[in-house]
């Protein structure tokens, strides 16, 4: 890994380093021997049996028995490709992050694209949140944007993910559905857990079926910071705006392809790169200085709220260009390790609980799909700039570390890796002051659940709100517990009761407020006197 230049094509060099090019090579075992025969296992007479002294046959039944590893506890069915982000403009007043320094600048990049919920061997066309994680790989080390393509999550508090996923994923008793959002436990879990509104609209909306991986945006959801040369912090929040537009498939659409091609998504980024269509997507940031952090009628460190874009705009600041396929699924795409905690000098992070709990996690899964605490250096995980620790040996190590001594600080070795000062590239945390009593309890507008969800419901247009109330129906509609589906139908009356009383008709259950169901043609929510006085915001 002393082999660097750092541009875009470094990731690139550092990996040629690792390929294996098999074609018109002689087979041999892993010790290099040359093989003879690979058809017929070595038996002891015309009809006897196999003998164990077959070292080759042994050899290849096993490595083959230990082929699988655990697939991600989420995000399990993903794809990814290379790439380069190119700096528009120098972020040098916000982040001394030395990729975001110089207009012009570039590094490589890799992006994984994935569903949440769903098996590793799952359709892609589901309605489901998409991941959208990206590791630059910069001259400072890797910083990961681990993000997803709707900008706020369910929970507000890591506690509660565990939670959440084992009400998403397939039931335990049957393991079914593999769909996230079409049974009880799933619903059960929103109708008592009542900050997943805002998500949950989101949710049921177009955005989350999108209809290419190269037409959907992509967000940090989480407020960071930036930290300057002079040590100023401003919040951030991060966004992908994909060249090609925001683009869904509709829900029959969507569901006629599952069954024809369960690999669509896939396939389209994967042929687009090789037709040299390469996806685009911009890197906007919304910016917030931080005198001005309790000015809003949301706390900032709340994941279930956005930012409203007319409110704190996002500046477009780069360019991520998605070229190169990977040459191995397994090596790259199965084996990277994303985590919202790799991050270089100039990016921090802030107090959201959500964000927080996430940068314990991550490592914590790899350590166990991934095998222990060498995968750092699997050729995708590397970054492209030297690196060296007092870390040592692990299953699987690599590396050779040369010399007697392995710790900090020490007078034996004359050389041995030292701390570098913050003007040197030493990552120093950010100096935040905090001070507080230990308590559980957030701010109060984390328990506003509502206010952003009905502000989502309203820029709707009319066939974006039918998609919703349609959505709802044949998500909830699916629930057997009729409790639920009321509980379900009563919650979403505080977003918009024209929505919930629509789904309470569709999935025959009383009308929120226990109303006596008077059927109208067309819901209050689509009716023309109800849309013609919302304001179209997305013009
Ligand atoms: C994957 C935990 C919230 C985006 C994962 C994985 C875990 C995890 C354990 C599997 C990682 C692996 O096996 O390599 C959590 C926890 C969360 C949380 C504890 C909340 C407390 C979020 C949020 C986002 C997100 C809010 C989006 C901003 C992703 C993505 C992946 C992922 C994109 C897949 C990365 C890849 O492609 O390999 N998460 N997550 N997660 N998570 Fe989260």
């Amino acid at each position: 890994n002393n082999n660097h230049s750092f541009d875009e094509t470094s990731k690139d060099k550092q990996l040629e380093t690792f390929r294996s090019y098999e074609k018109g090579k002689k087979l041999t075992t892993n010790q290099g021997l040359k093989v003879a025969e690979d058809e017929h296992s070595l038996k002891a007479g015309l009809r006897g049996p196999t003998l164990m002294e077959d070292f080759h046959f042994r050899e290849k039944i096993t490595h083959f028995d230990h082929e699988r590893i655990p697939e991600r506890v989420v995000h399990a069915r993903g794809y990814a490709a290379h790439g380069e982000f190119e700096l528009y403009k120098s972020m040098k007043d916000y982040t001394k992050a030395a990729f975001l320094q110089e207009p012009g600048s570039k590094v490589p990049v890799f992006t994984r694209f994935s569903t949440v919920a769903g098996s590793r061997g799952s359709a892609e066309t589901v309605r489901d949140v998409r991941g959208f994680a990206v590791k630059f790989y910069t001259e400072e080390g890797n910083f990961d944007l681990v993000g997803n393509n709707i900008p706020i999550f369910f929970i507000q508090d890591a506690i509660k993910f565990p939670d959440l996923i084992h009400a998403v994923k397939p039931e335990p008793h049957n393991e079914m559905p593999q769909a996230a959002s079409a049974h009880d436990t799933f619903w059960d879990f929103v109708a008592n857990n009542q900050e997943t509104a805002h998500m949950i609209m989101w949710h049921m909306s177009d955005r989350t079926i999108p209809r290419s991986f190269r037409m959907m945006e992509g967000f940090g959801v989480h407020t960071f910071r930036f930290v300057n040369a002079e040590g100023k912090a401003h919040f951030v929040k991060f966004h992908w705006k994909p060249k090609l537009g925001v683009h869904s498939l509709v829900w029959d659409e969507a569901q006629k392809i599952s069954g024809k091609d369960p690999d669509f998504h896939r396939r389209d980024l994967w042929e687009s790169i090789e037709r040299g269509q390469f996806p685009e997507f911009e890197l906007g940031v919304q910016i917030i200085e931080e005198k001005d952090e309790f000015m809003f009628d949301f706390d900032i460190l709340d994941a279930t709220k956005i930012w409203p874009e007319e409110v704190v705009p996002v500046q477009l600041i780069g360019k991520m260009t998605l070229n190169r396929n990977v040459d191995n699924v397994f090596a790259e795409t199965e084996q990277v390790a994303f985590h919202p905690g790799h991050v270089v000098p100039g990016i921090d992070f802030s107090n959201d609980p959500l964000l927080q709990g996430r940068l314990f996690s991550y490592t914590d899964t790899q350590l166990i799909r991934l095998g222990g605490p060498n995968f750092h250096e699997l050729p995708i995980n590397r970054p492209v700039c030297p690196f060296h620790n007092n870390q040592r040996d692990g299953y699987g190590r690599q590396t050779i570390n040369v010399g007697q001594v392995s710790y900090h600080k020490n007078s034996l070795a004359d050389n041995s890796p030292s701390t570098s000062t913050e003007k040197e590239g030493g990552y120093v945390h950010y100096e935040e002051k905090v001070d507080g009593r230990k308590i559980q309890a957030r701010s109060d507008s984390f328990k506003d659940h509502f206010s952003q969800a009905r502000l989502f419901y309203n820029s709707m247009t009319l066939a974006e709100k039918k998609h919703i109330v349609d959505a709802f129906s044949f998500e909830v509609g699916k629930v057997k517990d009729k409790n639920v589906r009321q509980q379900v139908v009563d919650m979403f009356v505080n977003v918009d009761k024209g929505l919930a009383t629509a789904v309470a008709q569709a999935i025959g259950v009383d009308h929120p407020d226990g109303e006596e169901s008077a059927v109208a043609e067309t819901s209050p929510a689509l009716s023309q006197e109800t849309t013609a006085k919302l304001p179209d915001t997305r013009k």
